[in-house]
Order: C-alpha cells, then structure tokens, then sequence
C-alpha cells in the first residue's frame, strides 16, 4: 500500500489542475525555513498575534469566566513565542490553570518543555504527544476542569471554507459547554500589505515552496530540477483568498521510481501549493456559527491587521 505522502504527491500531480497539500510544508526543513517567514518584517501576522497576547492578556482572562484551576490546551505550540505573554499574565497574577500543549513531534515538545521550565519554573506544564483530536477527546473524558484551547497564527486560513468548518466542528465535538476557543485570524486590509506578506524580495517563501519539491527528492527518491520551478502567488481582495503556486519554467519530465510514475509539466504550468485565507468580521461570525461556536469577543491589534478571536460553545 502506498504511503500517504506519495500518494496525495501522485493524486495532486497528475491532476488536470495539479496541486499539493500545504500539510506537507512542515518537515524539520520546512518548519526552519517558516521560523524565518515569521521573522520577516514583512510578515506582520507574527507580530500582530504577539502584540495582542501580550497587550490583551487580561482582557482575554476577564472574558473566559472560568473557575480555576482551568486547562489551557495549545494546537501545535511551536516554540511557545506567541503564548509566552498570555501565559506570563497569568502567573503573574498568580491564575491557577494548567498549560497543555499538544504536538506530533516528541521532540518539539521537549524543546518548549525544557524552555518554558527555565523561563516560567511555576507554570504546571503537561505536554501531550499525538494527534489533537485523540488528546482532546481523551482529555474531555479524563479531566474535568474547562479549557481554553488556543489555535493561533492564522492557521485556520490554510483550510479550504468547507474543511475549516469540518475541523472547527471536530473542536467543537471534544469541548464541553461553556469551554472557550481562541482562534488567530488574519483579517482583511490593504491588499498591498497583504501581497507582501507572501512575495518577499528575499525568497524566503519562495525557498518555502521549493522545500515541497525538494521534499519529494528526499523521501520519494524523485528527480525535480528545483531551478526549473518558480514561486507565484495572488491575492484577490474580493473574497480574501491569497493562493500560492509553484511555476514549472519549461517542459519537464519527473520520475517517481517507487511507483514507476511519470509526472509531466508543461512550460508556465502551475501547481497550486496553498490557500492563506484572509477574513472579514461577518465571515468570522458565520464561521463560528456554523461550527456550534458564538463569537464572545475579537481581540485585535493595533493595526487592525490581526484578531484573536474568542469563541464560546
Ligand atoms: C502557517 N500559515 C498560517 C502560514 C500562512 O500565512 O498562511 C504559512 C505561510 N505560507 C507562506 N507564508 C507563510
């Protein structure tokens, strides 16, 4: 049987419209050169999120309504920079809550573990490995303090309408009534602004891009010229939709040996890497209505480029 990565690489480009899964992106490579993305001035939606959570922190606690102790469960932590500051407040105003941060990768988790035992020894931390739904579900029925879950950086704009809204529904199926959903989203603006968050000079995303094709060398044992493909991206401001493409520059022929598959590009042939969607507040408000959420409050930066929204079920 096929593993998943070469068989969503072979659905994907031999489509008549040929793409691949943004999922893919995140290799340890990936995950490196995204660091660098979210250090770029131009990418403004790290900057956005950190001002909020590190601004905003006591009104997010004020509108929670909580009994302590209360669980705060992060989707994909990273390396904790964003919940830092939130995480901070509470402790300093000496907040009874438990920090799980819940990850694939073991070792990621031991990174944000060691760092954040150093940089905050009394916050109680207990990492979860595993897939989010698997923990959540488990921690519904294990654990009887409500939760806060943080799903933050604009992630939820990677997700096609529909499986954004079947994905916020699986949240919303391991919270219990009453449990809350911080969710960061990037908001509609200055189309220009916008563009330039995804086309650098420097290459940085475009590097990002390329790492899909170099990935499917490494692991699939394929043969991709990685100079004869470029990096094109569009921004509509009518729906908010930022689509990202990588370009074939000539005619070329790859070849997968593990399933003897030969894939063909034409010349200027584009094959759709992302969607980083951009939303408005109506959008948000049907968003979370669709998926058993109310909208309790939109906490947003001062730029107005950024919200963590706060969703009740
Ligand atoms: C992870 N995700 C929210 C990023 C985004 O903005 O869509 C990934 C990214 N792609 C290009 N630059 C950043």
């Amino acid at each position: 049987m096929l593993k998943t990565f070469e068989q969503d690489v072979i659905v994907g480009l031999t489509s008549a419209e040929k793409f691949l899964p943004s999922k893919y992106f995140y290799n340890d490579e990936g995950s490196r050169i995204f660091k660098e993305i979210m250090e770029m001035p131009s990418y403004y939606l790290s900057n956005c999120e950190y001002e909020i959570l590190a601004l905003q922190a006591a009104g997010i606690h004020d509108k929670l309504g909580f009994d302590e102790p209360f669980n705060i469960i992060e989707l994909g932590a990273g390396d904790g920079t964003k919940t830092f500051k939130l995480l901070q407040y509470l402790l300093t105003q000496k907040v009874s809550f438990d920090y799980i941060p819940i990850d694939i990768s073991q070792e990621a988790m031991n990174m944000l573990s060691e760092t954040l035992h150093l940089k905050l020894p009394e916050l109680s931390i207990k990492p979860a490995i595993g897939d989010y739904f698997e923990v959540l579900d488990q921690l519904k029925h294990t654990n009887k303090q409500q939760s806060l879950l943080l799903f933050l950086g604009s992630n939820i704009g990677n997700y096609p309408n529909k499986e954004a809204i079947e994905l916020m529904q699986l949240l919303n199926k391991c919270m219990k009534k009453g449990d809350k959903l911080l969710m960061g989203i990037d908001l509609q603006k200055n189309p220009k602004v916008i563009y330039d968050a995804y086309s650098d000079s420097g290459g940085i995303t475009k590097r990002f891009n390329l790492n899909l094709l170099k990935r499917i060398n490494r692991e699939l044992g394929a043969n991709f010229d990685i100079d004869q493909f470029d990096f094109y991206c569009y921004y509509n401001p009518r729906n908010g939709e930022l689509f990202s493409y990588l370009v074939s520059l000539a005619e070329q022929e790859v070849f997968l040996p593990n399933t003897n598959t030969k894939l063909f590009f034409r010349k200027d042939e584009i094959i759709w890497t992302e969607q980083s969607k951009k939303y408005n507040f109506k959008e948000i408000e049907l968003l979370a209505e669709q998926s058993g959420f109310s909208v309790v409050n939109c906490f947003i930066d001062s730029k107005r480029y950024f919200t963590d929204s706060l969703l009740s079920k």
